[in-house]
């Protein structure tokens, strides 16, 4: 069964709606642990929209599960991360007018920018994840650089709108799984899931971890963190 990581960034999105305390991020990380989240996922953007640097370090200190964080291939946030050593680094595309992150991180066409980040992260013992589209040549990239996984962008396939479509990208996305598996890396999944687009990805066989926010909290302001976690590590789990 694929693990879930529970992305807890637009819990602070809505604190900095109002530059004030609440809701706080670190207690929506304790209710996804209770609800049986496998990890926690923090995207630090250069802007600070969501999550700031006092969110990290709290969380690295009560987080009891998985601490993911996600980050840009730059220079300053490199740093963050080697001094707060989550157990994974998820190298992302950050640009500052997207609403979220478009498309995956180029490490073909950005080969030595990313090259730089993630030999600094390896030199330091962590592990790097790259989240790519689900393109073969991005898979063999992100393996030359010796990243431990990869995170295939699920966005397209949560977006098509006919089936026929939504068939295509699934397919595309298995096909890449295939191919990641192959080189020996460890198989991860996110962006744009929800709890009615997740049961064909959760089923792709060695998808160890999905990474899921925006419908989580979604769904959390109408029935509670606790619960929204728990109904979807159902669902995944019934998938497997
Ligand atoms: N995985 C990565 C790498 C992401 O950047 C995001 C969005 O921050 C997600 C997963 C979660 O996407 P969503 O909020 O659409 O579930």
């Amino acid at each position: 069964m694929a693990r879930l990581g529970v992305n807890i960034d637009h819990v602070a999105t809505i604190r900095q709606a109002r530059r004030t305390i609440e809701p706080d991020p670190v207690w929506a990380a304790v209710l996804a642990e209770l609800g049986g989240a496998h990890g926690i996922t923090v995207h630090l953007r250069e802007d600070r929209r969501h999550i700031q640097d006092r969110d990290l370090r709290v969380l690295k200190d009560t987080v009891q599960v998985k601490l993911n964080l996600e980050m840009a291939a730059d220079e300053q946030v490199t740093q963050i991360a080697l001094d707060l050593r989550p157990h994974q680094c998820t190298l992302v595309p950050e640009k500052r007018e997207e609403i979220t992150t478009e498309g995956g991180l180029d490490v073909v066409g950005q080969h030595d920018r990313v090259a730089r980040c993630v030999d600094r992260l390896l030199a330091a013992g962590l592990e790097v994840s790259l989240f790519i589209d689900p393109d073969e040549r991005q898979i063999e990239a992100s393996k030359r650089l010796g990243a431990q996984s990869v995170e295939l962008h699920t966005g397209r396939y949560a977006d098509a709108v006919t089936a026929d479509d939504r068939n295509l990208e699934l397919q595309q996305i298995r096909a890449a799984g295939e191919v990641a598996v192959e080189r020996g890396l460890h198989l991860h999944m996110g962006h744009g899931l929800t709890y009615r687009n997740v049961v064909p990805i959760a089923r792709i066989p060695d998808v160890g971890e999905l990474n899921i926010g925006h419908s989580i909290v979604a769904r959390a302001v109408m029935v509670g963190f606790t619960q929204a976690v728990r109904e979807m590590r159902e669902l995944i789990e019934a998938s497997g």
